[in-house]
Formats: structure tokens, sequence, C-alpha cells
């Protein structure tokens, strides 16, 4: 990517909080391109949203460069607040204000006319169907109108760059799905679009490519399927079996070495029995040789399940962990 197309870049950036023993940001260099969607994604204390906070000037890097737009951050922090725009994790809209007023004072901080205000306003709650709750109190809405206010406040002076954390943390599922239409549309519209999510369906489904961070490092970047294409096998078997640790050890080295099995995962956090095969082969036949290998070991299986490899299954295959 030239500096042209990059809408965001980072290079080693560092971020340490006061009286911490580890950086919340550990050296991040990622660029996001002109019109994608990136998705941040990573477990909680992964350190998505100081590296937001850096990225749109509410957090002040210990180390590092950033750019959003072209416009060096550290420089320029005004310029670049121009042509970006933050939906922050928490809800920080204006109580005491009506939904309408919340995004005329935005319009307001931002410069733009009385005219021009009311103009956007009008055409970004229409957009969000909120038409008919302007003149409601934050409070009166319910947790999903009030993120798609906070939505339409962010777009208020038509940022190129829009950072949105956790978009849908805590809505319900029409909520949710809501959301997910309007940053489609917006990503159609040419707005760079950069989220953080715990949520891998949410990365797998929204995102044109992934970093996935743990400790505030990336530990894998690509688009969702390469990323997922990079585990052995096409598709995943979960299995939950009862057995002491000790057999359910024996058993997963015999499952390993099952024809057609490239590769036996257990998360560290997981309970003993939960094991997922990742395999090329066609998952019916092998479904009853891996029933069989389990009785043969003393064991018992409680479920089974078969799926196709998830984001999920990148991250614990990279840290051996679950990411929630
Ligand atoms: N204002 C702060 N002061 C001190 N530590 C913080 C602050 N904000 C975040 N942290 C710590 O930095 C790490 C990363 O947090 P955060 O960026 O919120 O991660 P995420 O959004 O991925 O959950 C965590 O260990 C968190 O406790
Ligand atoms: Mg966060």
């Amino acid at each position: 990517m030239t500096s042209a197309e990059e809408a965001v870049r980072t290079r080693d950036l560092v971020k340490w909080y006061p009286k911490r023993d580890r950086p919340a940001v550990d050296g991040l260099t990622f660029s996001v391109a002109r019109g994608e969607i990136f998705g941040l994604l990573g477990p909680n204390g992964a350190g998505k949203t100081t590296t937001i906070g850096v990225l749109t000037t509410r957090v002040v890097p210990t180390e590092g460069e950033v750019s959003v737009g072209g416009v060096d951050l550290l420089r320029d922090g005004a310029e670049a607040r121009r042509r970006l725009a933050v939906v922050s994790q928490h809800n920080n809209l204006d109580r005491g204000l009506t939904i309408h007023q919340n995004l005329l004072m935005h319009g307001l901080y931002h410069g733009l006319s009385r005219t021009e205000r009311r103009r956007r306003a009008g055409g970004l709650l229409e957009e969000m169907g909120l038409a008919d709750r302007a003149g409601a109190k934050v409070g009166q809405l319910s947790g999903g109108q009030q993120q798609r206010v906070k939505i339409a406040r962010a777009l208020m002076h038509e940022p190129s760059v829009l950072f949105v954390d956790e978009p849908s943390t805590g809505l319900d599922p029409q909520s949710r799905l809501f959301v997910y239409d309007k940053l489609t549309a917006l990503h159609a519209h040419g707005v760079t679009v950069v989220i953080t999510t715990h949520d891998m369906e949410e990365a797998a489904r929204l995102c044109d490519r992934v970093g996935i961070m743990d400790h505030g490092r990336l530990i894998a970047l690509d688009t969702p399927k390469s990323l997922t294409a990079s585990l052995p096998g096409g598709t995943a078997v979960d299995l939950a079996v009862d057995g002491d640790a000790a057999r359910v050890r024996v058993l997963a080295a015999a499952l390993g070495a099952e024809p057609g099995v490239s590769a036996v995962e257990s998360g560290q956090d997981d309970p003993p029995g939960r094991l997922t095969l990742h395999t090329t082969a066609d998952p019916t036949p092998l479904l009853a040789r891996v029933l069989h290998v389990i009785g043969e070991h003393g064991c018992e299986v409680r479920d089974v399940g078969v799926r196709r490899p998830s984001l999920e299954d990148v991250f614990i295959r990279l840290t051996g962990r679950g990411i929630r």
C-alpha cells in the first residue's frame, strides 16, 4: 500500500499507562487502505480500545507514529480530528439533551453553519431510522437506538475514517443487524471503517481484513478467509468427551494419528475433555472412526459438532487460549 492509499497507519506504536508493569500497546504496526472495513480483533485487555484512543487523538502514545487520512496525528491533531470520527465503546451521549440536540452540538463543535447542522442532523436521523425520536431524551431510547444515535452523531462532520469500538456489544440481534447494515452502507459510500471486536463472527462477517491482537501486539493480519484457510484442514470437529486427563491426552494423540486428521487442538483454559479436530477429509466417515477410537480409549462422548473453522480457531492456534 502506498501512503496515498493509506487511510490509517501506525508504526511501532507503544502505549504505557502509568504504574502498569506491561504496555497496553506493544509495538503495533499496521495500515488500513482507503475504503476498507478493517477489524481489530482480540480478547478483553488486548489493547484494542487503547489503539483506537491513539488513532483518534484521545490517548497520547508513548512511542511510535500514527497517521489518519495522511495526516500525522502527533503533529496536526486538529486536522486529523476533522477527517475522523469515533463511536466509543461507552455511551457518551449528552443525557441532558434530545437526540436532535446531540447531533446539532456535534455539528457546532465542528464549525458547521446552522443550516448545514440542521440539514445533516435531519438526514442522518432519517437514515438511522430515528426521525420520529428526534425530540426524545437519550434515556428514553433503547440501547440499540442509542448506538444508532452515536453513529449518526459521529457522521455529522462527514468523516472519511470512522472508528467504531465494539459496534454491537450489548445489542439485541435485531439492533446488531441494523448496525451491520449501516456500517456496510458507509463502506459502500467509500468511508473507511475501523472496528474493534472480541466477536469472531462479527469480524468475519464485516471485515475485509482483520488484525488479531493479543497483549498489545498484532499476532496475525489478513482477510478472514485467508486466516481460516491457514488452519490445517477445511472442517473443524468439536468433541466433548468424558474421561480423566491422562486418558484424554492419549486419546488426543491417537486421534491426531488418524488418517485425514491434520491437527488436534485443546485450548489451555478449556475443560480437559474439549478437543477440536481439523480435517481436510469428508467428515462423515471420519466421524465413525473418531467415535470408535474414543470408545477404544475408554472415554465417552458427550457432544459432537461439525463446523467450518472460524477466527476463534485461528486465535486458539496462535495463542493456545480461547478468545473470551
Ligand atoms: N486508562 C487506563 N489506565 C491504566 N490502564 C489502562 C487504561 N486503559 C486501559 N488500560 C489497560 O490497558 C490494557 C489494554 O486495555 P484496552 O485497550 O482497554 O483493551 P481492549 O479494548 O482490547 O479490551 C488492559 O490491561 C487495561 O487494563
Ligand atoms: Mg475495549
